[in-house]
């Protein structure tokens, strides 16, 4: 098969859909691989890489998108990238599709074949081409929160890990899933005192069993997470409530009894935030002050991290890349219920139910159009 892979041109994007590494296994499936010329320079990787790997340079991207039996992306398509569509290509990338309804009347115009990262799943519900960026976003919020703790950014100069003779930051997570459990990490190796607020019993018991005495765990009701706010000097927002707006938890007048100068991190912004002050921000202007309280509430935060972030998520999408393009889609998502989830459109069909119910299209189901 010919597969694609373009230079991102959605604002601030920086992922890229395949490294070179991810080319040079296509490469030795006995796959061509066309990329896009600097589609990698956000990443760090150059033509010459891509060369190197087996690769073959294009100019542009009309040109891949003419000559490509599947386009691998990051984002999803732009108004210029859908043009470019068609029937019996296929498109690989995050799509995010029920809030976005003019994406969708393209794509179903186009007759593309389009398979979407975050619809993917695997074993227990899980939804695994997400999973990287929440890692990535958990781990990154302490980084942020370390940063804006220092006084030149408007924190109240606490150093999270202490020094021998002073004692550490005091971090709280609210939310322990992916987000939570790696914010978590990254705070207690730094050496801080780590409180981890959920309401699911089991989730507090994996985490109780993780840490063992390295971060306390509290169920979170409204009196603990009070408790928990007096004395932290930053606070990690990654608590999600699947398909519902992040839950306010935090009120305004709740940043009264904080400390001046903590730092609250809303990593759940992107489902509205569960702050009641957050609002989005983005890297180049990250964080705000509201009553004292620094506050960081970037939407894309991976983005921040483009060449971490590509690998991760060319980690979990590069197999199903590989049987797509060995097996042809249908026969690869017919052997795989977890990737046929990822279709959500097909030849003018929408074959996701809940972007189908949202935006008012008849739902054809995977099935129908495998057989
Ligand atoms: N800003 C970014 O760049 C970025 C990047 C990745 C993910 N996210 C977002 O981070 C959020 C968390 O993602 P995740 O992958 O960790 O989700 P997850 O489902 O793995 O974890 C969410 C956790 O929140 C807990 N929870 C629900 N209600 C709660 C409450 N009232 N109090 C305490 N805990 C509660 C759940 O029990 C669960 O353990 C999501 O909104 C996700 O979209 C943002």
């Amino acid at each position: 098969m010919r597969i694609g892979t373009v230079r991102e041109i959605k604002n601030h994007e920086y992922r890229v859909g395949l490294t070179p590494e991810s080319v040079k296994e296509l490469h030795v499936h006995g796959h061509e691989v066309w990329v896009e010329t600097g589609a990698g320079l956000g990443i760090g990787a150059s033509d010459a890489d891509y060369e190197a790997a087996g690769g073959v340079i294009q100019p542009d991207a009309p040109t891949i998108f003419a000559g490509c039996e599947m386009v691998v992306k990051v984002k999803e398509p732009q108004a210029a990238e859908r043009a470019m569509l068609r029937e019996g290509q296929v498109l690989y990338t995050y799509l995010h599709l029920a809030p976005d309804p003019e994406q969708t009347a393209d794509l179903v115009k186009s007759g593309v074949t389009a398979i979407a990262y975050e619809t993917v799943t695997g074993p227990g519900h899980t939804l695994p081409l997400l999973k990287p960026m929440s890692q990535v976003a958990g781990r990154m919020s302490i980084q942020a929160g370390a940063t804006a703790l220092e006084k030149a950014h408007g924190g109240r100069g606490v150093l999270l890990g202490g020094v021998p003779g002073v004692l550490p930051g005091k971090v709280i997570v609210i939310g322990g899933g992916v987000v939570g459990f790696n914010a978590a990490q990254m705070a207690v190796g730094l050496g801080a005192d780590v409180t981890i607020l959920d309401r699911d019993p089991e989730v507090l018991e994996r985490l109780g069993i993780h840490f063992e005495s390295r971060a306390k765990t509290h169920f979170s009701n409204h009196a603990n997470l009070v408790e928990s706010l007096r004395g932290a000097d930053l606070v990690i927002g990654a608590v999600l409530i699947p398909g519902a707006a992040a839950p306010k938890l935090v009120t305004r007048e709740m940043l009264g009894i904080m400390q001046p100068g903590a730092v609250l991190v809303d990593v759940a912004i992107d489902q509205g935030g569960c702050f009641e002050t957050s609002h989005a921000t983005t890297h180049s202007d990250p964080t705000y002050v509201i009553d004292g309280i620094v506050h960081y509430c970037v939407a894309n935060m991976p983005g921040g991290v483009a060449r971490t972030s590509t690998y991760a998520l060319n980690n979990v999408t590069l197999p199903h890349a590989l049987k797509i393009a060995d097996l042809g889609w249908k026969k690869a998502l017919a052997a795989n219920p977890y990737l046929a989830e990822g279709l959500n459109v097909h030849a003018g069909k929408v074959t996701y139910e809940a972007v189908a119910r949202e935006l008012g299209y008849e739902w054809t189901p995977t099935a129908a159009v495998l057989t």
